[in-house]
């Protein structure tokens, strides 16, 4: 019995003796959706736009914190955030559906890569990805964004990653 309970822990997608990967995106997390939300309720979709281009990139570099880490997507609104080489084959197998689940692998440079998927999880989030952007949120959004791919979602769908290389 004993045997067969520690066998589980071991084959246990991140086995207990390692620290959960998912645990160093939490501060960016935190860090995105306190200022997102915040912004919404007090200055409304238009400044929240324009804070987000202003500092989102700004955000992320501060949390890096000894490893690197980003956010990706098939659908990109800002450029700089397009997936590194390693990350495409997975990105694609999400989008296809075939992947569902965050998954940690090993790299050829050694280190250690995790991906984790973000989906349209809050019906705040088709403010400005969703199909009817109000129409001064498509103005800010073209001056900003001129190249942005990143609307027409839906509730529930797939919306690009958070990586990580540590
Ligand atoms: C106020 C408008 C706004 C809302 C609401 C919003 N986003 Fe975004 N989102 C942006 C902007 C602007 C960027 C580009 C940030 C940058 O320049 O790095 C972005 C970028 C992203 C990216 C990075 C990939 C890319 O395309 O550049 C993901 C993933 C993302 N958003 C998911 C979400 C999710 C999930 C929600 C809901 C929880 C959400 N967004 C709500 C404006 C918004």
């Amino acid at each position: 019995m004993k045997m067969m309970m520690l066998s589980l822990l071991l084959l246990s997608p991140f086995n207990l003796f390692a620290e959960d990967p998912s645990a160093k995106l939490v501060p960016l997390k935190k860090e995105l959706m306190k200022n997102l939300q915040g912004k919404l309720k007090t200055e409304g979709p238009v400044k929240a736009l324009e804070f987000c281009h202003l500092n989102a990139q700004k955000i992320t570099a501060a949390n890096q914190q000894g490893i690197e880490i980003g956010r990706t997507s098939h659908r990109l609104r800002n450029a700089k955030n397009a997936p590194r080489d390693w990350v495409k084959p997975y990105l694609s197998e999400f989008v296809s559906g075939k992947r569902k689940e965050a998954i940690a692998v090993t790299l050829k440079n050694g280190k250690r890569g995790y991906l984790e998927p973000i989906r349209i999880s809050k019906g705040a989030c088709l403010i400005c990805h969703g199909n009817s952007l109000s129409k001064p949120l498509q103005s800010e959004l073209k001056k900003r964004y001129p190249q942005d791919q990143a609307t027409g979602f839906k509730m529930n769908d797939f919306r690009g990653l958070f990586w990580m290389e540590y």
